[in-house]
């Protein structure tokens, strides 16, 4: 049982936390309202679910979870983070987030970003992109047993193979298969294990 500590409780992290306490995990949920708000999220997602403010929620996560708007990122705690994996859900929507040049010119990605700011820390939290390519509700719904022919796989993408093996093996128990990597072919493309691995690794040809 890992306790994973949600940066952000909307639509993303609402699904996610159910799906993770449904495999036996515990989750601390927050968000930019406060305590309060989140009570009936709390109560509706039941025992093993708690909430706190951000800071709190990333100082009792074992794994924590940033599922907030990118133009919010520069408020992600970073101490409370120190040596933790914490994944990455955030896509860059120019019309909500506003235009970022170093986005829009390829030059870094949203979880540069995210790990930047938690590089000011003596042992920074390390960064890995995950649950950013499906659909919020479709993380419970699409779940499906290992094995199953409609099995979708999800990427997961870390330049930290230790911290990459704990969610690749976290999807797995979600009911995804994992598939290392990254890109935008996954976006929204209901993919098994093979056909992601085929359209990431196209995807990584031509960038070469
Ligand atoms: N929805 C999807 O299907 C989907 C799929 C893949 C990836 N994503 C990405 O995942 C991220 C979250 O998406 P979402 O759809 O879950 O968004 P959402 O429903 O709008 O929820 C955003 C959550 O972030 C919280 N928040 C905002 N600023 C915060 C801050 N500074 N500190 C802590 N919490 C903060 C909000 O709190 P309040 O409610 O208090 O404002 C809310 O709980 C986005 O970057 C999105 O692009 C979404």
């Amino acid at each position: 049982m890992t306790t994973i500590g949600f940066i952000g409780a909307g639509r993303i992290g609402t699904n996610l936390a159910a799906a993770a306490l449904a495999v036996g995990h515990d989750v601390v949920m927050s968000n930019a309202r406060g305590v309060e708000s989140l009570r009936p999220l709390v109560r509706q997602l039941g025992p093993g679910a708690r909430a706190a403010s951000p800071a709190e929620a990333a100082e009792a996560a074992d794994v924590a979870v940033v599922c907030i708007p990118l133009h919010q990122v520069g408020t992600v705690p970073v101490d409370e983070l120190s040596g933790k994996v914490v994944i990455d859900t955030i896509n860059y929507y120019p019309e909500r987030d506003g235009s970022i040049a170093e986005l829009d010119a390829g030059t870094t990605t949203v979880s540069e970003m995210l790990q930047r700011r938690l590089d000011s820390a003596a042992e920074p939290g390390r960064v890995g992109k995950a649950f950013n390519h499906i659909r919020a509700d479709l993380i419970v719904t699409q779940a499906r047993p290992a094995g199953s022919d409609d099995r979708r796989a999800l990427a997961v993408f870390a330049d930290d193979t230790s911290g990459a093996a704990w969610v690749a093996g976290f999807i797995e128990q979600l009911g995804f298969d994992a598939v290392v990597g990254g890109g935008t072919p996954g976006y929204d493309a209901r993919l098994g294990a093979a056909a992601l691995r085929r359209a990431l690794e196209g995807a990584r040809r031509g960038a070469d």
